[in-house]
C-alpha cells in the first residue's frame, strides 16, 4: 500500500449487538481525540470503520460487499481508508487481509484501543492486524467519556464461558471478564455528567458480572446496580443480556426494590423443547425458565419480558418446535428476537446431524414471529390509557414530534415543547404493533 494523507473524517458502521454499538462509540471517541471528525451526512468519509458481527450467516460476505461498495471504481487515493473491526475481524482477520487488499486495518473487539497506532502505520502505507485478546486492558487505554446520548450504554462484562453449542461468541469475545467496580462507577458518573439519563449495563453475560465494591465486599450485578442507583442525575438503569443460569435472588429482589431499575428483562430462552435445550447446552429447561420468570414477576408485577429464539436447531422436530410456541404462549413477551439457526464454523452444532431444511426453518420462523408480534401488540394495548415516564431520545418524523422510551422499553411518540434528554409524563393513547402514540402531560425534569 502507498503512504497516504491522514484521514480528516470518519464513519463508524456498527452491526449486530449493543456491545458493538458501545465499541463503535468508543472507537469514534478515539478518532475524535486525534482530531478526526465524523463525516457529514451524505458525504464520503476518509476513514470507514466496519464494526462487524459474526453471530449469524453471511456476516463475512456482507463485509466483502461493503468493502466492494466503498472502493468501486476508485483508485487508492480516492477510496477511503478501511478498518474492519468487531467479531468478523476477530474470527477471520487473516482471511480478510488476504482477500481484501483495500483493507488497511483489522482490529478485534479486545484490541481496538490500539486503533490510533494502527492508523499511524496505515498512513505510512503499512497494513496492520491486531486480534489479540489481552484481558480487558482496552478499557484503561480508552479516552474519558465526554459526550453521549440520553440513553447510553456501558459495557461492564465481556465474553462468555457458557459454550452454547450454536454460538460463536466464546470464540470471538473470549472468556467471561468483569470490568472493575470502581471503573464502572467512574464511567457511569462521567456519562451522567455528559448528559446520560439512562444507562444500560452491557455484557454478553451481564448477569455473570462480579466484583469488589469500594469497601472490599464481593458484589454481583445487583450490588453494582444498587450503587449506580445512588449516582445523582441518573434516572434509569437497564441491563442486558442475561443468562438464566446466573440470575440470583439478589438480582430478582433488586427489581422490586430499586425504582431506577426499569421494569424490563431480556432473558433469552432459545427454545421450548427440553431435548433441544440440552443439545444446545443450555442449562435450563422450559419449566425452570418459566419458574424463574414467575419469581421475577412476583418481585415486579409489571415487568416486561423479552427473549431470543432460534428455530431449526439441528434435529428439531415439528413437535419440538410446537413446544417453543407453547412456551411463548405461556410467557406473553413484550418483545423478542427470533432467528433461523445458522451453522457457525467451529461450533459443535455446525457438525451435528439433522440440519433442518431452509423451507422448514422459514415456515417455523414465520409462525413464531406471528405469535411474538401478536403478543407484542397485546402488551402495547395493555398499556393504553396509562400515563408513564418517557425519556425523550430523538425527534420524530414530523415537525414538533418526539420519540422516547417508556419504562417497558416501548417506543412512544408524541408532540410538545420538550427537548432530547427530557424525562416527561406521557399518556399512552393508541397502541400500534411496534410503538405507541402518546399525549404529553407534563415535564418531570430537564
Ligand atoms: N444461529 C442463529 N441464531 C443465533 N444466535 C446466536 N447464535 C446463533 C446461531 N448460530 C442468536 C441467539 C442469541 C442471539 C444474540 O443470537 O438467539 O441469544
Ligand atoms: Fe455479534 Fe456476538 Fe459479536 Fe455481538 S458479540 S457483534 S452479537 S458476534
Amino acid at each position: 500500500m502507498k503512504p497516504t494523507n491522514s484521514p480528516k473524517t470518519y464513519r463508524v458502521k456498527s452491526f449486530g449487538c449493543q456491545m458493538n454499538v458501545y465499541d463503535g462509540e468508543r472507537m469514534a471517541e478515539m478518532l475524535g481525540e486525534r482530531g478526526i471528525v465524523p463525516a457529514p451526512e451524505g458525504e464520503d468519509a476518509d476513514l470507514v470503520v466496519l464494526n462487524t458481527c459474526h453471530i449469524r450467516e453471511k456476516a463475512a460476505e456482507k463485509v466483502y460487499s461493503d468493502i466492494g461498495r466503498l472502493t468501486k471504481g476508485k483508485t487508492q487515493d480516492k477510496a477511503p481508508m478501511i478498518a474492519v473491526a468487531g467479531c468478523v475481524a476477530q474470527a477471520e482477520g487473516e482471511e480478510i487481509m488476504a482477500r481484501a487488499p483495500a483493507v488497511s486495518m483489522v482490529v478485534g473487539p479486545q484490541a481496538y484501543h490500539r486503533l490510533p497506532e494502527m492508523l499511524d502505520k496505515a498512513v505510512q502505507g503499512e497494513r496492520a492486524t491486531d486480534t489479540d485478546m489481552p484481558a480487558i486492558a482496552k478499557f484503561a487505554a480508552l479516552p474519558e467519556r465526554k459526550r453521549t446520548n440520553p440513553a447510553s450504554f456501558l459495557t461492564v462484562q465481556e465474553g462468555c464461558d457458557k459454550f452454547c453449542t450454536y454460538c460463536v461468541v466464546p470464540y470471538t469475545r473470549g472468556a467471561e471478564i468483569s470490568r472493575p467496580y470502581g471503573d464502572l462507577v467512574t464511567e457511569a458518573r462521567k456519562l451522567v455528567d455528559a448528559g446520560a439519563k439512562e444507562i444500560t449495563l452491557l455484557g454478553q453475560n451481564v448477569s455473570a458480572w462480579s466484583g469488589e465494591d469500594d469497601k472490599g465486599h464481593a458484589v454481583g450485578l445487583a450490588g453494582l446496580i444498587r450503587d449506580l442507583a445512588k449516582v445523582d442525575g441518573l434516572a434509569r438503569i437497564r441491563y442486558t443480556t442475561s443468562h438464566p443460569a446466573d440470575m440470583d435472588d439478589d438480582l430478582i429482589a433488586a427489581h422490586g426494590e430499586i425504582d431506577k431499575l426499569m421494569p424490563f428483562l431480556h432473558l433469552p430462552v432459545q427454545a421450548g423443547s427440553d431435548r433441544v435445550l440440552k443439545a444446545m447446552n443450555r442449562s435450563h429447561t422450559a419449566e425452570s425458565y418459566l419458574r424463574l420468570l414467575e419469581r421475577f414477576r412476583a418481585a415486579r408485577p409489571d415487568l416486561a419480558l423479552s427473549g431470543d429464539f432460534i428455530v431449526g436447531f439441528p434435529g428439531e422436530t415439528d413437535a419440538e418446535f410446537e413446544e417453543t410456541l407453547k412456551l411463548v404462549d405461556a410467557v406473553g413477551y413484550a418483545q423478542a428476537f427470533s432467528f433461523k439457526y445458522s451453522p457457525r464454523p467451529g461450533t459443535p452444532a455446525a457438525s451435528m446431524e439433522g440440519q433442518v431444511a431452509k423451507e422448514v426453518m422459514d415456515d417455523r420462523l414465520q409462525r413464531l414471529q406471528a405469535a411474538l408480534n401478536r403478543d407484542q401488540w397485546a402488551f402495547n394495548r395493555a398499556t393504553e390509557g396509562r400515563t408513564c415516564e418517557v425519556l425523550v431520545e430523538r425527534k420524530g418524523k414530523h415537525p414538533g414530534q418526539w420519540l422516547g422510551k417508556t419504562p417497558w422499553l416501548q417506543s412512544a411518540w408524541f408532540e410538545g415543547d420538550v427537548g432530547i434528554g427530557d424525562l416527561v409524563q406521557v399518556e399512552l393513547v393508541e397502541a400500534g404493533p411496534n410503538s405507541l402514540a402518546g399525549r404529553l402531560r407534563e415535564r418531570v425534569a430537564a
